[in-house]
């Protein structure tokens, strides 16, 4: 089939190479012309594993293509996926502008009948509007569909090429086959394609978005109870992930959720409910906790620093006298995306308290990391290397490479050793027993909260 993508980002570019990996002809389009040479010189804007083998693959294979002509890429597709960016507006709102741009440019182009798929994560009504935008401009027959994206950065190959379940919301018959006839070679393994209504499937998006966003809030509060009271939050976890009921999934305690996706959809979701005149209270509370727990390690920092300068025994006199390090700066583990990743905040708090050295290693997003922090602060080479001279190690990604470190050479490294663990990947009995100071989330109880 052929096949148009609007918006060649981390859910446009995935997707159009997958569709191309089982043998249909693939269009990406994109308005940012930097992202398009760089993809017909051979190379991958994004960092994502197994993406890079499949896009050369089906490049050589001459069945995905790249390009800026919108005419020329909209003429191309039999469907037509939306896959453009929906940042959250000043209000909290989804910024619709790159969706609806990118519908006055199909009812322009449009040449026969089409079926605009709607991928990006937008608020009910959207595939409506769609419509309209095109219908102005094209009397020329079309359908629009939901199709949301339920990949994971990081592993979004095997998401795509493995879904757990295919949503399609759709009005038409017609528009419903063609989407199912594409996707039947993804769901060989019998997981469902689940066809619903357009609402139904716009609001499935964000709600899957928010219950997982609302898991890590509620073990993050549980977390803080488990630092109160001298309980071990890995403890409960395994204690209630066990239970079938509940399962093991999204459990875990940290430094907050991050990402392009959870705390945009948590807002926008909450908007929503506020246009229709629901005040959706789990959802602000989810947020407010998320917003906490992305300072609380700093918190932690600042309190232990005082308590040492205070004693009057230490070195260190001020808090500006301190170095800190950081591993790991992208929102989680395999991407190279910082978008709201809690290791922002960290940073910019550490600024703010008037750290002066900050050393930091990630093994994928120190580009994404310079468009924020420029040269203000310091990106090494190698995970050691962010350690000389450190007074203290924030560990904010857990990398595979990070977790299982020489702590002996990182002692030797380090001016102090002392670890804040955003991620509770580190055995805190053992630190303790060779002369570290260890402070993780919800890991026991905590005098620095
Ligand atoms: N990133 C994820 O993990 C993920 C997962 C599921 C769903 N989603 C949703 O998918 C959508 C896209 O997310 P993303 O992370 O891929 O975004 P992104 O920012 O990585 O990519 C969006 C791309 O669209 C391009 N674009 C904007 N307007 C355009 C236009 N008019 N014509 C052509 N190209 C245009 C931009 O230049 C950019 O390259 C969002 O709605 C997001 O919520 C994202």
């Amino acid at each position: 089939m052929k096949i148009s993508v609007i918006g060649t980002g981390y859910v446009g570019l995935v997707s159009g190479a997958c569709f191309a990996d089982t043998g249909n002809e693939v269009c990406c389009i994109d308005i940012d012309k930097k992202k398009i040479q760089m993809l017909e010189d051979g190379k991958i804007p994004i960092y994502e594993p197994g993406l890079e083998q499949i896009v050369k693959r089906n490049v050589a294979e001459k069945r995905l293509v790249f390009t800026t002509d919108l005419a020329a890429g909209i003429k191309h597709g039999r469907v037509i996926f939306l896959a453009v960016g929906t940042p959250p507006g000043p209000d909290g709102h989804a910024d619709m502008q790159y969706v609806f741009k990118a519908a006055e440019n199909i009812g322009e182009y449009i040449n026969e009948y089409k079926v605009i798929a709607d991928k990006s994560t937008v608020p009910i009504g959207t595939a409506d509007r769609v419509r309209d935008i095109i219908a102005s401009r094209t009397a020329l027959e079309f359908d629009v569909v939901s199709n949301p994206e339920f990949l994971k950065e990081g592993a979004a190959i095997d998401d795509f090429m493995k879904p757990d379940r295919i949503v399609i919301g759709s009005s038409s018959r017609k528009a419903e086959e063609i989407m199912r006839e594409l996707y039947a070679p993804y769901v060989r393994n019998n997981h469902p394609v689940i066809c619903m209504d357009i609402r139904s499937a716009e609001l499935t998006k964000y709600a899957a978005n928010a219950m997982l966003a609302v898991r890590i809030s509620f073990m993050n509060e549980i977390a803080g109870l488990c630092e109160k009271a001298g309980a071990n939050i890995k403890k409960v976890r395994d204690g209630i992930g066990y239970d079938s009921r509940i399962g093991m999934s999204f459990l875990y305690a940290g430094a907050g959720y991050g990402g392009s996706c959870f705390p945009k959809d948590v807002k926008a979701v909450i908007k929503t409910a506020d246009d229709y005149g629901l005040d959706f209270s789990i959802l602000k509370a989810v947020e407010n906790v998320n917003n906490t727990q992305k300072l609380l390690l700093v918190k932690k920092f600042e309190n232990y620093w005082k308590k040492q300068i205070n004693s009057g025994k230490s070195k260190i006199k001020s808090l500006s006298d301190l170095t800190a390090a950081v591993w790991g700066l992208s929102f989680k583990p395999n991407t190279d995306d910082m978008r709201e990743a809690p290791a922002i905040e960290i940073i910019r708090r550490l600024q703010q308290l008037g750290i002066k050295k900050i050393a930091v290693f990630d093994p994928e997003a120190a580009a994404e990391a310079k468009k924020t922090f420029g040269t203000s602060i310091q990106y090494c080479k190698t995970d050691y290397d962010a350690l000389k001279g450190a007074d203290s190690l924030f560990l904010m990604t857990e990398w595979m490479e990070f977790r299982n470190p020489d702590f002996e050479k990182m002692a030797a490294l380090m001016n102090h050793q002392v670890i804040f663990d955003g991620r509770n990947i580190y055995d805190k009995e053992k630190l303790l027993q060779n002369g570290w100071f260890y402070e993780g989330i919800g890991i026991g109880q905590s005098d620095f909260i």
